[in-house]
């Protein structure tokens, strides 16, 4: 049987050329605090896009300076911040690799002695105050107009950030949401604002851009996830990338599941919907992939780390043979604290 990573996908459309995504990884300190790259990103995703990966997520990339995750990300908040992300368009469109880039608005994880979420919260070092309607709205047209950055730069589409307690997870969970407007309560007030983003941004790009989104299971309950992964199908997205949210600690993973409880719920989301669903969380050896491919649990597999360690990670999955294996440095990635120190990088 051929190796099933090696299999080609479409997304919205486009051909992809095998299984494999790198997910958006922050590359710490490598840039400055005006949004800008000061360690080339066409070389760093380009070497992986050379391994052979077929779809590549760039990093978390801030919508607005005041919704940063830290205060040397890249940004995509000014038509000035094009260049740097046509670059990596190019470098990996030469290797023929789809990418897209990952949007995002920190929320109360946001640089900054005041911050803004869907509600106030009590902050040891900082302010967080609840975001007016003025504000919400600001948000999301500054979603739309970083997608329509991203298009003009040439890249495939891009992905919006639904995960890991950032602003959309402090929206759509009801332990961050205490508002009593629109956008807090019920379920469906919960989740107006990632919808309305992703509505927004799908009209004002073109038929061909991919509209991804890094959903946050158990941002509240995993029966309410299913719902809004479905809401976000039917609203046109073409690719749910599934990841942790807020409440992610409480998931029950049947015993006999092989993977972590992230990738179980990856494959859980992934049974729900029609549109090509990915899953993450410690896959670092080949086999691990193919396991997942090979038993239809999910139709990509996102290989976070594990292609930081070896950028050659897919291709040598494709062929058969041995990948530089990540270490899985405790108690942090060396990679989180600064890119070049992870032991394998290169
Ligand atoms: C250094 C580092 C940076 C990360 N940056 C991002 C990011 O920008 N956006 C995001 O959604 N997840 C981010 N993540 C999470 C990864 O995308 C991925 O989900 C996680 O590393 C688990 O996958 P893995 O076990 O294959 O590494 C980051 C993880 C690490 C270790």
């Amino acid at each position: 049987m051929s190796n099933p990573i090696n299999r080609s996908i479409k997304v919205n459309g486009k051909e992809v050329k095998n299984r494999i995504i790198m997910p958006p990884l922050v590359c710490f300190n490598w840039g400055n605090d005006k949004g800008f790259e000061t360690v080339s990103r066409g070389e760093h995703y380009g070497k992986r896009a050379k391994g052979g990966t077929g779809f590549i997520i760039i990093e978390a990339t801030a919508i607005s300076k005041d919704g940063r995750i830290t205060d040397t990300g890249l940004g995509l908040w000014s038509d000035d911040h094009i260049s740097q992300f046509n670059d990596i368009a190019k470098s990996c469109h030469d290797e023929d690799a789809v990418v897209t880039v990952q949007l995002v608005h920190a929320g109360m994880k946001s640089v900054g002695n005041t911050v803004y979420s869907s509600s106030p919260v009590d902050m040891e070092n900082k302010e967080c105050l609840g975001m007016s309607i003025e504000q919400i709205n600001e948000v999301k047209e500054n979603f739309v107009k970083a997608a329509i950055r991203a298009e003009k730069a040439g890249l495939d589409g891009v992905e919006i950030h639904g995960a890991h307690g950032y602003l959309l997870s402090q929206f759509t969970s009801k332990e961050t949401n205490k508002r009593t407007d629109k956008y807090g309560g019920s379920l469906d007030n919960r989740l107006r604002l990632p919808i309305e983003i992703v509505k927004e941004v799908n009209e004002a790009t073109g038929d061909d851009f991919i509209i991804g989104y890094r959903f946050g299971v158990n941002d509240p309950t995993m029966e309410e996830d299913k719902y809004f992964a479905k809401k976000l199908e039917d609203l046109g997205v073409h690719l749910l990338n599934v990841s942790s949210g807020i409440g992610a600690n409480d998931i029950e993973v049947p015993k006999d599941f092989p993977f972590s409880s992230i990738t179980y719920m990856g494959t859980e989301i992934y049974k729900e919907v029609n549109i090509p669903a990915a899953c993450v969380g410690g896959i670092r050896k080949p086999e691990d992939a193919k396991h997942l491919l090979e038993n239809e649990m999910i139709d990509m597999v996102a290989v976070g780390r594990g292609l930081l360690a070896d950028p050659d990670w897919t291709n040598r999955a494709i062929n058969d043979e041995e990948v530089d294996i990540c270490y899985h440095c405790s108690p942090r990635c060396k990679y989180a604290v600064d890119g070049k120190k992870c032991p394998w990088y290169r």
